[in-house]
């Protein structure tokens, strides 16, 4: 397997409206952002990922992009987000934008056109149709509730948007939106940034004819996923945009792809495939949802995710590369959501962190997940700000008639504005994320939960966090060992082993708050033990053939 620094590299994802306020007007912005970077260097993260910082009605929170090549008034400007980068690059990290490009915004230039005659030179940028028999041209439905289609007036036809009605699909049949993309990544580039994380990038292509799916009873619109996820050209486009840009610079490139197998992974970032460095994809997020879809809630079984997280370990070894992550802007916070973040908030973060950073692939860790941050409660929807959610509550409950409590509950586990209510800094009036009023409130345990604290404290989740991004610059093993599990079945304990050579790794974690015994396989023998990061004491002596775990304890020793 070759060695790229992209592998041996720890991300940071930045959401800058929740990050760092710098003006008082709520809503986080650049120089925020800049007047943090002490904070990430401290942590010793190598590469920023930063969620869309571009000209943005904000439907979705810029990721429905009006302008690609100019910075958000609400964020800056382009002077400051140079700055910001020579800042970061000072301090030797990398920065990595989000390319959002199987949707524009409505309010972007080309659909300004596209939508206003069928001869106009745009019209091909986005995907149009008439509609069939009075209805939408399919029975798709949207990310974010009701049709993928919308019906234009001016032109007497229908565009699709498999997001937001403000977020239209671009046309990648089109040669000539497919280059617009590319001259516009080389204009980032060419300012100088380190990579692209690609936004639901395996959908840019669809199935030809657009057909309906199969109906599902009860359902006016049904997911078209099978049509539009990882489609007929994928392979095509990306090939070409590697060609054409990505070939051409040093880059980190992660494509963010729901839906995907191990199988496909391979096809996207294998080395002799020339498209993409890395995958994100969600098959391990989607665990404790019940068919239906993520608002059905399920608890989550250990084993199924041992068998999730190992299928991608072992089906991308040697032949692609794995994102590792627990959460980004779109996930609640892993720490309620897997761990306890009532009674052992701090050591099953911990324990949570040990788990994912000691596999093979690139850690990212999402702003705040490094203090422990955790979900919130609003009493009410109004104020919630996802359009997700609001879209979905509103479905569900004036259209649906369904139980609003039970729909506010769905939210509080699963809601996007977990991952999104504004960074803890500090014990000051709404954690020193603004001076103003926060454009999404602060959870309300900020002064106990916040960075000031955890940075004072040895033993607090940031501390910890920082080992775990040291302990893979100092061990190879864990970016180029290969994996395998231990105790499959067991329902409490995760635990596997990473090899390199004559060295080996075995990761112990428990996932609960019983205290159950983990054995080390007789086979497994060794010279000499090295404790390299525990969550709780442990002895030098410690006879490591039985181990009673306590509560969501994690170790990881080094044999020889
Ligand atoms: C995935 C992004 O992560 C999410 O936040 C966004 O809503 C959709 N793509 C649409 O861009």
């Amino acid at each position: 397997m070759s060695k790229q620094w992209w592998k041996e590299a720890v991300v940071y994802q930045i959401y800058p409206r929740s990050f760092k306020d710098s003006n008082g007007d709520g809503v986080g912005d650049i120089k925020g952002i800049a007047s943090k970077l002490d904070y990430l260097k401290e942590l010793g993260v190598d590469v920023v990922w930063l969620s869309p910082v571009y000209q943005s009605p904000n439907d979705d929170n810029g990721y429905d992009i009006s302008d690609y090549r100019n910075i958000m008034d609400e964020f800056g400007t382009m002077a400051d987000w140079e700055e910001m980068l020579a800042e970061m690059h000072k301090r030797g990290i990398k920065l990595i934008m989000d390319l959002v490009v199987n949707h524009s915004s409505d309010e972007h230039a080309w659909f300004v056109e596209s939508r206003k005659s069928k001869d106009n030179p745009y019209r091909d940028y986005y995907i149009w149709r008439p509609g069939k028999d009075g209805k939408e041209p399919n029975n798709w439905e949207s990310a974010f509730s009701g049709s993928t289609w919308e019906y234009d007036e001016a032109t007497d036809e229908y565009f699709l948007h498999i997001f937001s009605k403000k977020q239209p699909d671009l046309n990648w049949e089109n040669p000539t939106l497919r280059n617009e993309v590319y001259d516009m990544m080389k204009f980032w580039l060419d300012k100088g940034i380190d990579g692209f994380r690609m936004d639901v990038i395996n959908f840019i292509s669809k199935v030809d004819g657009l057909p309906s799916a199969p109906e599902e009873e009860g359902k006016k619109y049904v997911s078209g996923h099978e049509y539009f996820m990882n489609g007929p050209r994928i392979h095509d486009y990306l090939k070409e945009m590697n060609q054409e840009v990505l070939s051409k610079y040093d880059i980190l490139t992660v494509g963010e792809m729901p839906g995907v197998t191990p199988e496909e992974g391979i096809l996207y970032t294998g080395e002799d495939r020339n498209e993409l460095n890395m995958v994100f994809q969600f098959e391990h997020m989607d665990l404790d949802s019940a068919p239906g879809g993520k608002w059905n809630l399920k608890p989550l079984e250990l084993t199924d995710l041992k068998n999730t997280l190992t299928k991608w370990q072992k089906g991308l070894e040697g032949k692609g590369w794995n994102s590792l992550y627990w959460n980004n802007h779109d996930q609640p916070r892993i720490v309620s959501r897997f761990g306890d973040d009532k009674n052992y908030r701090v050591e099953s973060a911990k324990m949570l962190g040990t788990c994912l950073h000691m596999m093979q692939g690139t850690p990212y860790i999402y702003q705040g997940e490094e203090i422990g941050m955790t979900n919130v409660k609003f009493e009410t929807i109004d104020e919630y700000r996802d359009i997700e959610t609001i879209n979905m509550y509103n479905e569900k409950v004036h259209e649906k008639g369904e139980d609003p409590e039970k729909v506010m509950t769905s939210i509080y586990v699963k809601g996007r504005d977990n991952a999104r209510t504004p960074f803890q800094w500090d014990e000051s009036e709404h954690a020193g994320f603004t001076t103003g009023t926060p454009w999404l409130k602060v959870n309300s345990n900020y002064r106990e939960i916040n960075a000031r604290k955890a940075v004072e404290d040895k033993n607090s989740v940031f501390h910890y966090y920082r080992k775990l991004i040291n302990l893979r610059k100092q061990h190879e093993i864990i970016v180029y060992g290969t994996y395998d599990l231990l105790c499959a079945d067991h329902r409490e304990i995760y635990a596997y082993t990473r090899t390199l050579r004559d060295e080996r790794l075995v990761v112990i974690t428990n996932f609960s708050s019983n205290t159950p015994t983990f054995n080390l396989q007789e086979e497994m023998t060794y010279t000499s033990k090295e404790l390299l990061i525990s969550n709780y004491e442990v002895s030098d002596d410690t006879d490591i053939s039985s181990i009673k775990l306590r509560p969501w304890e994690a170790r990881v020793y080094k044999l020889t």
